[in-house]
């Protein structure tokens, strides 16, 4: 049942706000600034000990963790990174006693995570989940976990589910960020922007008509470079995933500081560039990409949290707490993904060559 929408996707998009209550509800503890996460099976003594965080997923959960590891170093102050699923567990990679192992997934059945998972196990990792489905192969195989509450996602491309596995994400990096060395002003502060996030999310979705009418300005582009530094380089990577399932635009996502190392020989006036620009301490960096672009008559659509001088056009999204600003930026992209990929008549909910979930290797 579409509810009134035309596709899974469309509806799935709309179900954000609601999805995200979900994932919080519950959960705050407004006494201590932290959150509970009953499943973790982590207990205050052994979150003391972690000393590195490692997480794995494929796809968009994969991007969802690289967004989750800027989450736990910021807020936890603990060194965390995210690698594919199936680049670690092809690599014999070393398993530390002393790592945290976290696997993420929507399905909680994609194989490579699975098989990574057991790989672990065997070698007597801790392993948490961050997973979507309820009993899934993923969430029996791990120690614990966070479920990610986004509701049956039935659309092959992933949007609510990856809005609320990095709001998951964000509460499992308060949660051991107070037990280490945030402070109780800091969590307030995180608690309050998480209970802004359905509202702004809200905001964002009042601006699809003119989200629409920039998708049908660059539906004919061949090719779309998407850049952001630190917390818009993994919203980028996932941006310009989404466009290339749904509408077969190809799309590279590079760090902007990346550009001037190569890629900017691609800049020309065919070649858009989205562009995610938080208001954060980075943003007179960005806007000197920007600069750059122009100076090659490159198109410029901006995400940002004020209209961009240098930019064509600018999608203006709601401010949060700068740690969760990427939870945000991510959304009128997808969007920008719908949009682009009807006004090329794509088969939105099934993209041509792919599965929902991969559960072969
Ligand atoms: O179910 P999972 O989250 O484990 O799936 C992982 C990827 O296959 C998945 O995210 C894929 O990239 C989607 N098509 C993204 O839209």
């Amino acid at each position: 049942d579409m509810g009134g929408h035309d596709t899974y996707m469309h509806k799935e998009i709309s179900e954000q706000p609601d999805a995200v209550d979900r994932v919080l509800r519950g959960r705050i503890d407004d006494r201590f600034s932290t959150v509970h996460l009953g499943g973790l099976n982590l207990d205050a003594r052994e979150a003391r000990t972690i000393r590195r965080i490692k997480i794995l997923g494929c796809g968009t959960s994969y991007h969802a963790g690289l967004i989750g590891a800027g989450l736990i170093e910021e807020l936890a102050r603990i060194p965390a990174d995210a690698e594919p699923a199936s680049e670690f567990r092809y690599r014999n990679p070393v398993v530390d006693p002393d790592t945290l192992y976290i696997a993420v997934s929507q399905s909680g059945e994609t194989y490579d995570v699975l098989a990574a998972v057991q790989e672990l196990k065997r070698k007597g990792a801790r392993v948490l989940g961050v997973v979507n489905v309820v009993g899934s192969a993923i969430a029996r195989e791990t120690d614990g976990g966070v479920y990610v509450h986004a509701g049956p996602e039935v659309c092959v491309v992933s949007t609510k589910c990856f809005t609320n596995t990095v709001t998951a994400f964000a509460l499992l990096a308060l949660h051991l960020g107070r037990i280490r060395d945030l402070s109780v002003a800091d969590g307030k502060r995180i608690i309050e922007g998480l209970r802004r996030l359905p509202g702004q999310i809200q905001e964002i979705l009042k601006q699809e008509d003119e989200i629409k009418k920039l998708a049908k300005r660059y539906a004919d582009a061949k090719s779309m470079m998407f850049i952001g530094r630190v917390r818009g380089y993994p919203v980028a990577l996932e941006a310009s995933l989404k466009l290339k399932e749904i509408s077969y635009i190809h799309a590279e996502a590079y760090p902007a500081s990346e550009l001037k190392h190569g890629p900017l020989a691609l800049i020309e006036p065919s070649l858009p560039t989205v562009a995610i620009i938080p208001d954060d301490d980075l943003l007179e960096k960005n806007r000197a990409a920007l600069e750059e672009i122009k100076a090659r008559s490159g198109q410029i659509l901006a995400v940002a949290h004020q209209e961009q001088e240098k930019a064509d056009h600018t999608i203006v999204v709601p401010k949060n707490e700068t740690e969760l600003d990427s939870i945000l930026m991510g959304i009128p992209l997808q969007i920008f993904a719908y949009h682009t990929a009807l006004a090329l008549g794509r088969d939105i909910d099934k993209p041509r060559n792919l599965a929902k979930s991969v559960t072969v290797e």
